[in-house]
């Protein structure tokens, strides 16, 4: 195996335009910030999206996009606006996305979408094709691009394959909704490696697998002809040393050094020495559990009326997908909410809830992560979520409380976090009590343990694991044909 290359519908940065001005800016969402860490070490390309339309750009602009993403070892695949509606707000995001998180009632299953996922996946492995020579291997990541692995197969058939699911793989009785079921197994199985998030997706594959083709599966290997195909494990890190060491250097910082956004935090603190900070930070996503975990914030306020005037929730959500119906409705449900708690429990000195809808620079991330009391993550169901194991390593003295929805990945890895059932409002509320009271030394103890855990199990390593079983993949599949 020489270069690995990458390819994924989104790159690790997007393009920001500024009238003429065209910039960098990195992508917010697990997989753009996880492999961020690691692309360069691999000797490849990474092969994706620049976020943009193509037909909103001129042929020399995107020229100049090209050249951008070049100096970062990124070859753009440019998409139209057809395209972006069908292949990527249809059938990625209006049929995938909400069938893999079991929202099936928000599912569109639409034969035009499907034609252009397929000529759009056919558009990136051509892609990846092109910038291959002999002996490289790929890395194709995520649901847009499930059909990639077969269509570089059946061209290259030498290439070694990796694809990783970063959502959760359903179970066989929602997958078997899908019209295109057999077609998006056939297209995955054109990986050597098959990887996802946890054991359970996994199973759920395997099942899949084995009800619609009755391929014999034993040990994590798939029997199918004249190929051995692995899926396995391999629950994905952060870069914990770069999150660590951040909030060190914030810690250090002196009042002239400090952002805007940690002046305020440290007057907040200081109005008062028994305030709170709570904080929510996500994609605005309909997966995240937003809307919930808004009403159960105001289900404590009810019950623990001791707490009003001293606790604020700062909810940060990015936009996403604004394009789809689902998001635009949830925006508006979200805003709604804010705009009713706000006015329930606020008075001319105390907003409850601070919320912003946008990225934020990483500075920032960190300043609140560090400055937090408790880190509200409820997910409705989320493939893994880095943002826990980031607030996680962003405790220096290993204060805080994580509030965490058992349905999400990261949940598997996360014993010591309160774990909550993320639609149940009451036991989010006494949640929510438990973490603010939490003893310091129990807060301790339990953010050590995680801690130590996502520390071992880093980006670096969950690569390392993947590409190593890769090659083990690539021995195992010439040891069969050797026989
Ligand atoms: P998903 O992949 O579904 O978006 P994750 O929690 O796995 O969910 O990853 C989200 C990533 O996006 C994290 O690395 C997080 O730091 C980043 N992120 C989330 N919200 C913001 C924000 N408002 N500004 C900047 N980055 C953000
Ligand atoms: O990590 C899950 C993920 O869905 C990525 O595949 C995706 O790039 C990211 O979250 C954010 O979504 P989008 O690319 O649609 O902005």
């Amino acid at each position: 195996m020489q270069k690995i290359h990458i390819v994924s519908n989104r790159l690790p940065f997007s393009i920001k335009e500024d009238g003429e001005n065209i910039t960098l800016e990195a992508s917010v969402g697990g997989l753009a910030t996880g492999m961020k860490s690691i692309y360069k070490d691999y000797g490849g390309t990474w092969i994706g999206w620049p976020g943009i339309d193509s037909d909103t750009i001129s042929n020399d602009k995107m020229e100049a996009i090209d050249n951008l993403f070049i100096e970062e070892k990124c070859a753009s695949v440019h998409l139209n606006s057809e395209e972006i509606h069908l292949f990527y707000e249809g059938f990625s995001n209006r049929t995938i996305w909400p069938l893999f998180h079991y929202f099936t009632q928000f599912a569109d299953f639409n034969q035009e979408d499907w034609e252009t996922y397929k000529a759009v996946n056919q558009k990136f492995a051509d892609a990846a094709i092109e910038t291959m020579d002999d002996g490289d291997a790929v890395w194709v990541h995520d649901y847009q691009l499930l059909l990639v692995p077969e269509m570089i197969k059946s061209k290259k058939p030498n290439v070694t394959i990796g694809f990783f699911l970063h959502i959760p793989f359903p179970s066989y009785e929602v997958f078997r909704m899908l019209p295109w079921r057999k077609e998006i197994i056939k297209g995955m199985l054109g990986a050597d490696l098959i990887g996802f998030h946890t054991y359970d997706y996994e199973r759920h594959f395997f099942s899949c697998v084995r009800r619609l083709f009755g391929y014999e599966i034993s040990f994590n290997q798939i029997h199918i002809e004249e190929r051995i195909i692995i899926a396995d494990s391999f629950p994905m890190g952060i870069d914990y040393e770069k999150f660590l060491k951040s909030a060190q250097e914030v810690g250090m910082k002196s009042i002239t050094e400090k952002s805007e956004l940690h002046k305020e935090l440290d007057k907040y603190f200081l109005s008062s020495p028994d305030r709170k900070l709570i904080l929510s930070i996500d994609r605005l996503d309909y997966t995240k559990g937003i809307p919930n975990r808004l009403k159960a914030f105001a289900r404590f306020l009810e019950k623990y009326p001791e707490f009003r005037q001293k606790v604020t929730l700062i909810m940060l959500a990015v936009p996403s997908r604004g394009q789809v119906d689902h998001y635009q409705q949830l925006k508006k449900e979200v805003d709604e909410l804010v705009g009713q708690i706000n006015g329930a429990y606020g008075s001319i000195n105390y907003t409850p809830i601070w919320y912003f809808y946008r990225s934020l620079p990483f500075n920032n991330l960190i300043e609140l992560y560090s400055s937090c009391d408790v880190a509200l993550i409820t997910p409705v169901r989320d493939g893994m979520n880095l943002v826990a194991k980031e607030y996680v390593a962003s405790r220096i003295n290993n204060t805080g409380a994580l509030i965490l929805s058992e349905m999400a990945g990261v949940a598997k890895e996360m014993g010591e976090a309160l774990l909550i059932n993320p639609v149940d409002d009451e036991e989010m509320a006494d949640c929510i009590h438990q973490a603010l009271t939490m003893p310091v030394d129990e807060q301790k103890s339990r953010m050590s343990f995680m801690k130590e855990r996502i520390q071992r199990y880093d980006v670096f390593k969950w690569a390392n694991e993947f590409i190593k079983s890769l090659k083990k993949a690539e021995s195992i599949q010439t040891d069969f044909l050797a026989k």
